[in-house]
């Protein structure tokens, strides 16, 4: 057995491909690229099964396959090994294509073939549908990305056309559950032109046409809608002698008689401005696990403004504490209701643009467009006055929900205006509601802040999950029991809703979490962080400035508590220095002050700031730290888990 066979890569989601370390491979005429495929599609992982010499005659040429088939073969086996060697990849062909008793084998990692992939991701999507409709869309938004054409393009022989057919009825029940999700969160403007063309091109499929006519009636299309049903009925009396079926019979009934009507009952003239379909600010189908008392405060606010009486919520909370979830939960529904909504999300993008998040809130109707990075002063504040009008007139229509999620990526013009609406509130039926991550270190929210605290507004400061909380957010999202190990393992997220789904997933996406018996669970817990998973909490370690990133990264090495005066043996920097990263980490919620200590507050992100090191760089790092902090007269043990640590096995993830 080869060492290390994953430099292999298949394609067989469109024309047939393969790639060997990087180089491609020549896989030659029809037949053996037939051949081939076969192979791969049955040598999946190092266990893959072994395929006979019949079964590839069978699956190559048929049930009566000429006598030259078998010589054929055996040139078609020499032949694909000569293009895997001819890409100068050091390894044995004979052992990638192993051949035994007159049986054939294709050795591949089982991520590194495209149908199984696919195949792997789209079972994971459905695990999670229910739960997390916005992941599974993701997951099997990712498993079509894979698709370049017709699977096994232009290979011959029997196992293409099955496996074609296979693979194709695969696609379009990922479509199905694609559109099934979009429904879920809201994209049906977008679904339309797709569904319109799917339906069109599989005139007997009954879900296609389910979902289009229910993505039509959503946007107001309910005429159209009909007409679809109408054209469903035609197509399958005429090709198959049939009526629709039972459901999407009901479906039509229900919009003839009017009670599957969308709740979306608007004014004319009415603001609606909702988050993206994908944006996961919407918090669509999340079960909110812990945080009853915000949504009950929500709730209050939200009966005094259909009361006509406005509110201002500013909510902070660490990086994945659950905002956006929260603002999704308790308003994105709601706004189809009695009160009008505008909605934005601040981005990065944003900073430099004067007006650009608020402008986003209202979207073209509010008349501002692009205003230019050095606009002048008195420009910006006639613009600044117009939105403000603009939101007085909108409430004089009716009562006006505003968001701003992500407010620490707004522009300060933005914000400017957002303080300025927010003194309106008493006189206006307006919710304003805005969320940051805290750690932002802004100068201009933290006024905010004061200045709503002073006149008696709330800010609300989400806390972590307890564990209980953490284990049933998994178990909605996996649709199952936690397992033993599972539950532990949650417990690295101390209580961030971010880290614990993301945790989920990542093990799901590696293929460690199983699911029996309506219980979930991996079998071990592993150290370290996958790849993923480090680029997702470094993402929370966004606001903190470099030279502080670089001395956590050095405070990683020292364990998830240590002592400052630890740290000063330890870091390549002055006294004062050291203790301004610090107070720095503190006040941006790295770290937090423990008792004669300084502790990580994430076990998560002391990983993710200790695996910012190569291996070898690491144990350069810890050995250096044995010598300074056994220089400085520090305790034994303290020295000694340095030099532990430098013979230490590297992680296994
Ligand atoms: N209370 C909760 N119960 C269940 N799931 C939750 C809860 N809070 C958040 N989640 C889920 O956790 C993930 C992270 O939440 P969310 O994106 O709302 O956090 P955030 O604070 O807005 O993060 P960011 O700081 O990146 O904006 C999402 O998948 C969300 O659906
Ligand atoms: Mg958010």
């Amino acid at each position: 057995m080869p060492k290390d066979v994953s430099g292999l890569r298949v394609q067989l989601l469109g024309q047939p491909r393969a790639w060997l370390d990087g180089v491609e491979v020549a896989l030659g005429q029809a037949r053996q690229v037939a051949v081939f495929a076969i192979l791969a599609g049955r040598g999946v992982g190092r266990s893959g099964s072994w395929v006979t010499v019949a079964e590839l005659l069978d699956g190559v040429w048929g049930g009566a396959p000429p006598a030259s088939a078998r010589g054929s073969l055996h040139t078609y086996v020499s032949g694909l090994r000569r293009a895997l060697r001819s890409t100068g990849a050091p390894v044995d062909p004979t052992e990638v294509l192993a051949s035994q008793q007159g049986r054939y084998r294709l050795v591949v990692d089982r991520d590194a073939v495209d149908v199984a992939r696919f195949e792997q991701a789209v079972a994971q999507a459905r695990t999670v549908a229910r739960g997390r409709p916005e992941m599974a869309l993701s997951l099997v938004d990712e498993a079509l990305a894979d698709w370049s054409g017709d699977a096994l393009l232009g290979v011959p022989g029997p196992f293409a056309e099955r496996e074609r057919a296979r693979l194709e009825e695969l696609r379009l029940s990922a479509l199905e559950l694609r559109a099934e999700l979009m429904l879920t969160l809201g994209g049906h403007r977008e679904l339309i032109p797709e569904l319109t063309e799917l339906t069109e091109r599989h005139p007997l499929r009954e879900s296609l046409y389910a979902a289009l006519m229910q993505a039509l009636h959503r946007d107001g299309r309910t005429g159209e809608a009909l007409e679809v049903y109408y054209t469903a009925h035609r197509v399958l009396r005429a090709e198959l002698g049939v009526e629709p079926s039972d459901t999407l019979h009901a479906l039509h009934r229900k919009l003839l008689t009017g009670s599957g009507a969308h709740p979306v009952a608007r004014h004319t003239g009415w603001l609606c401005v909702t988050p993206p379909a994908r944006c996961k600010a919407a918090g669509h189908g999340v079960r909110l696990r812990g945080r009853d008392d915000e949504l009950a405060h929500f709730d209050e606010l939200i009966t005094d403004l259909l009361a006509g009486r406005g509110g201002v919520l500013f909510v902070e909370g660490e990086p994945g504490a659950g905002k956006s979830a929260l603002l999704g939960a308790a308003l994105a529904a709601a706004g189809r209701g009695g009160f009008q909504l505008a909605w934005a999300v601040a981005d990065p993008a944003h900073r430099n643009q004067p007006l650009r998040t608020i402008t986003a809130c209202f979207g073209p109707d509010a008349g501002v467009l692009d205003v230019p990075a050095d606009v002048d002063d008195d420009v910006l504040e006639t613009a600044a006055d117009h939105l403000v009008d603009f939101v007085r007139e909108a409430c004089s229509r009716g009562p006006l929900a505003v968001v701003v999620d992500d407010m620490h990526w707004s522009d300060e013009a933005s914000v400017v205006v957002w303080q300025r609406l927010a003194s309106s509130t008493r006189q206006l039926p307006l919710l304003l509601v805005a969320a940051a991550s805290s750690g932002h270190g802004r100068s201009d929210l933290a006024t905010v802040k004061r200045c709503l605290r002073a006149r008696g507004a709330d800010v609300v400061e989400l806390s972590r999950l307890c564990d209980d909380d953490v284990v049933g957010l998994v178990e909605d999202m996996l649709d199952a029991r936690a397992g033993a190990t599972l539950r532990s393992v949650l417990r690295r997220a101390v209580g961030n809703p971010l880290f614990a789904t993301a945790m989920a997933e990542d093990l799901l996406r590696r293929g460690v979490l199983h699911i029996s018996d309506g219980v979930a669970d991996v079998d071990a817990e592993e150290p370290g962080l996958s790849r993923r998973m480090q680029a997702i909490v470094d993402r929370t370690l966004q606001f903190v400035v470099p030279e502080t990133l670089r001395l956590l990264s050095t405070a990683a090495l020292l364990g998830q508590e240590f002592a400052v005066s630890h740290l000063l043996a330890v870091a390549d920097a002055a006294p004062l220095e050291v203790a301004e990263h610090v107070a720095a980490a503190i006040a941006a919620g790295i770290l937090e002050p423990a008792e004669d200590a300084v502790t990580f507050r994430h076990p998560l992100q002391r990983e993710a700031l200790y695996q910012r090191w190569s291996e070898a760089a690491r144990t350069v790092a810890h050995r250096r730290a044995a010598e300074a902090l056994s220089g400085s007269g520090c305790p034994i043990e303290v020295v000694a888990h340095q030099l532990a640590a430098v013979t230490a096995p590297a992680d296994a993830w």
